[in-house]
């Protein structure tokens, strides 16, 4: 593959040497083996793991349909907000343990008029102390990534839209000792991310890592699989890509990723 001057210098952020002749820098590394599939797939589409189970052992029925109606309403309340009650909203959650070992919640940032959403996993350290989501290490690349594509998470900057992106994750909490998320918290924060997608309405969603993927495609395929397509998320074209933390391990995915992101600027770009 030959590569514009754009695109090698997209690769020098993300810390890539491209390939000359006469040199073997950057030959392709093998294969990374694709980032694993879901441990524990969350339950997706049919009928509550509950309903399921009653043919089984009944769940006390009362409990039961008080929580589903309890849920059923919070997703409905949820869906109505405007940004600054959603923002109220995430602030003050306690649908999960998650909210008893956070300094704050991280609810997103970035331009409510952005053409670009990137969807993440869940806040780490250093998002859990900022308030901000991809502050660390992988932010740091995500934000490498971003600029060499002349996008930018400034909401006060002279860019147009076009060039904007709003940065979310599927948690708004962090784990501890960044855990993976687990299946309930995921269904508890749901309903803030399907609001936050609601409300900005983006020409194009970048899903990153496996976590972002069974939130918004309700595919436990491993991102290796998912990726070098355009899937579509409730009619808006969606593009899966490696979480920026897993590249910084996987050097040589890395070149797969800014693949990824070439073909999301090509769809944001389409008239
Ligand atoms: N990883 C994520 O998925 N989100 C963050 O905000 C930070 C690290």
């Amino acid at each position: 593959m030959s590569w514009t001057e754009r695109q090698r210098a997209m690769l020098r952020e993300m810390g890539l040497v491209t390939w000359q002749p006469g040199s073997r820098a950057a030959d392709p590394a093998p294969a990374a083996q694709p980032v694993p599939a879901v441990a524990t797939p969350r339950p997706v589409a049919g009928p509550p793991a509950r309903v399921m189970q009653q043919a089984v052992a009944p769940a006390p029925p009362a409990a039961a349909a008080v929580l589903d109606i309890a849920t059923d309403e919070r997703t409905r309340h949820i869906a109505t907000l405007d940004w600054p009650a959603l923002r109220d909203a995430v602030a003050g959650c306690q649908a999960c343990a998650l909210c008893q070992s956070r300094k704050q919640t991280v609810f997103g940032v970035g331009d409510r008029q952005a053409r670009w959403m990137i969807v993440g996993e869940a806040p780490g350290e250093q998002e859990d102390l900022s308030g901000e989501p991809f502050v660390g290490a992988a932010g740091q690349l995500l934000d490498s990534m971003l600029r060499a594509l002349s996008l930018t998470r400034r909401d006060d900057g002279p860019e147009p839209a076009a060039q904007r992106v709003y940065i979310a994750n599927t948690l708004k909490c962090r784990p501890p000792r960044n855990r993976n998320p687990q299946p309930s918290e995921l269904a508890a924060c749901e309903p803030f991310l399907m609001r936050q997608l609601a409300l900005l309405q983006p020409r194009l969603i970048v899903a990153m890592g496996r976590f972002a993927v069974q939130a918004l495609l309700r595919s436990s395929d491993p991102v290796g699989k998912l990726r070098g397509k355009v899937h579509q998320y409730q009619g808006v074209p969606l593009v899966v890509t490696y979480h920026p933390a897993y590249l910084l391990r996987s050097l040589a995915d890395k070149a797969r990723a800014w693949d990824d992101l070439c073909l999301a600027a090509s769809v944001a770009e389409r008239p």
